[in-house]
């Protein structure tokens, strides 16, 4: 399989390639043209020209276009999670979820282009009328991870789309081969030429030469907080505007009258989906005293039974990390908890080869590629403030902090760098109230795990997680759109605001 970048409305060759392969055995997925510097330039040119007709194409047929990509993505969806399982790892039910994430958030988006609401208010003038539109920002640039490569790309593409901007989207390099398709989805879909371009490549400078070109206004970063810090550096200098959604360390708190198989089963899903890497994943357990170590044993429990394996075998639990490095980082840390103190319960180790499921699905899988697999690990007695509680790991890793009370718990909670997703498992009423009101997370679950966000309602996170804005809802408009604020004075005559109405 080979896939090329996309400029202008063309498949454009690269005078190299580079490789993405599946983390669960190693094999080659697709070679991938890799784009130069000189494409960037290409491609902003294209968004530029194409920006001129794209901001005139009225909003509601812009929005029909995104009914039609989500058609197609119906369509195409068990392909797309197919390629999307073998691109990046996750089990393919969690594929399917993926790709129908992008199905809802097309055709949500493609709502707006009937609404894309403005306002009127009175003006203090006798005839003198005032309103405020949403305008097309211009050409965007969009730089998005591997870890959701259909869902979290489709939060920025439609909203962004549906409001009259041009696009250049710069995938993870991890994931390419998905990227590559989900554009052939909008090509299909009649997207004209220039309105939509991919730039694919490991190299750094390109995602720079992007974040830096002057005709790009508007950036939208989703990845680690290292990169994100360092693109709104550039962006500050550059007076661009800028949505950041990066890390984080989110926790499910526990209460001492939480039911113990639902917290059990919510906890495997949060923690251990996507192999916990979401940035959504819960990587803290904030349990109650009284009720901590029933949790910890049917946590043990469970956790020791998840299968390992190729996600495109429908009884595997947990797929792979996305890569060796990633294995790695994650098994650092692991050792770093350890040297602080914590507690191994289950787990800790790179999961030995007779622990994984595999499917003899390729030829050019080699007996030695074993895939990048960690096996679910539990640590107890977390202390807070320490590295292993602290920082983002991105993997299967949960760490246990027992606590006297909920305000203990929320502490806890929001001492953290990060502020994306806090859930809590009570059924007192009361503590759940106090619990929405004291988390400082942009996201909070009452019974139910830090994942499974839609795509209706705002998505992002305070502190170090964000820089102010949402993604999805109809908040994610608020970053690909500029408010123009328009006062029509038909009375014929000057009329002096704050002056000419008053007597004085
Ligand atoms: C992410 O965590 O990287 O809420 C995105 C969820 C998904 C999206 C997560 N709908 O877990």
């Amino acid at each position: 399989m080979e896939f090329h970048n996309y400029i202008n409305g063309k498949w454009v060759n690269g005078r190299s390639t580079f490789q993405t392969i599946n983390p669960a055995n190693e094999e080659l997925v697709a070679d991938i043209a890799q784009a130069e510097l000189a494409d960037v330039d290409a491609a902003v040119d294209a968004a530029t020209k194409a920006f001129k007709s794209w901001r005139l194409t009225p909003a509601p047929l812009r929005g029909e276009m995104l009914f039609k990509v989500g058609d197609i993505l119906k369509g195409k969806k068990e392909e797309l999670a197919q390629l999307l399982t073998r691109d990046m790892g996750k089990v393919i039910a969690e594929a399917r979820g993926d790709v129908q994430e992008a199905i809802d958030m097309a055709y949500f988006m493609g709502g707006e282009g009937r609404r894309l609401l403005g306002y009127t208010a009175p003006v203090e003038m006798p005839n003198k009328f005032g309103m405020a539109v949403r305008d097309p920002s211009g050409v965007v640039g969009l730089i998005t991870p591997w870890n959701f490569p259909i869902a979290v790309p489709s939060w920025k593409i439609f909203p962004a789309l549906v409001a009259g901007n041009t696009i250049i989207w710069k995938p993870s390099p991890e994931t390419p081969a998905i990227s590559a398709a989900f554009v052939k989805v909008f090509e299909e879909a009649g997207i004209p030429a220039g309105v939509f371009n991919l730039i694919m490549s490991p190299n750094v400078d390109v995602a720079k030469a992007l974040v830096n070109h002057p005709d790009v206004r508007v950036l939208s970063f989703t990845g680690s907080t290292t990169t994100g810090r360092s693109i709104a550096e550039a962006a500050g200098k550059l007076n661009k505007k800028l949505s950041l959604e990066m890390g984080g360390k989110n926790a499910i708190i526990v209460m001492d009258d939480a039911n113990v198989e639902l917290v059990t089963d919510a906890t495997l899903w949060a923690a251990f989906g996507t192999t916990g890497q979401r940035c959504t994943a819960a990587s803290r357990l904030i349990v109650q005293k009284g009720i901590a170590s029933k949790v910890k044993e049917s946590l043990v429990e469970r956790t020791k039974k998840l299968k390992l394996g190729n996600g495109l075998d429908p009884t595997v639990d947990v797929g792979p990390v996305i890569n060796k490095a990633a294995l790695e980082r994650i098994h650092n840390y692991v050792q770093l908890g350890q040297k602080e103190g914590a507690r191994l319960l289950t787990g800790g180790n790179i999961a030995p080869a007779s622990d994984i499921i595999r499917l003899s699905d390729s030829k050019s899988v080699t007996q030695s590629a074993t895939g990048f697999f960690y096996t679910p690990t539990l640590f107890d007695g977390v202390n807070p403030g320490s590295t292993l509680e602290a920082e983002e790991i991105f993997g299967p890793v949960l760490s246990i902090i027992e606590v006297e009370s909920l305000e203990e718990a929320i502490e806890v909670n929001n001492r953290s760098q990060y502020g994306l997703s806090t859930s809590i498992f009570t059924q007192d009423v009361n503590r759940a109230f106090m619990a929405m009101r004291d988390i400082a997370t942009g996201l909070v679950y009452i019974n139910h795990g830090t994942t499974g966000a839609e795509i209706q309602f705002p998505f992002g996170g305070v502190r170090g997680t964000g820089n102010g804005h949402r993604e999805a809802g109809q908040a994610a408009l608020e970053v690909f759109t500029e408010w123009k604020s328009i006062y029509v004075d038909y009375s014929g005559k000057l009329q002096r605001a704050q002056i000419d109405n008053r007597e004085e």
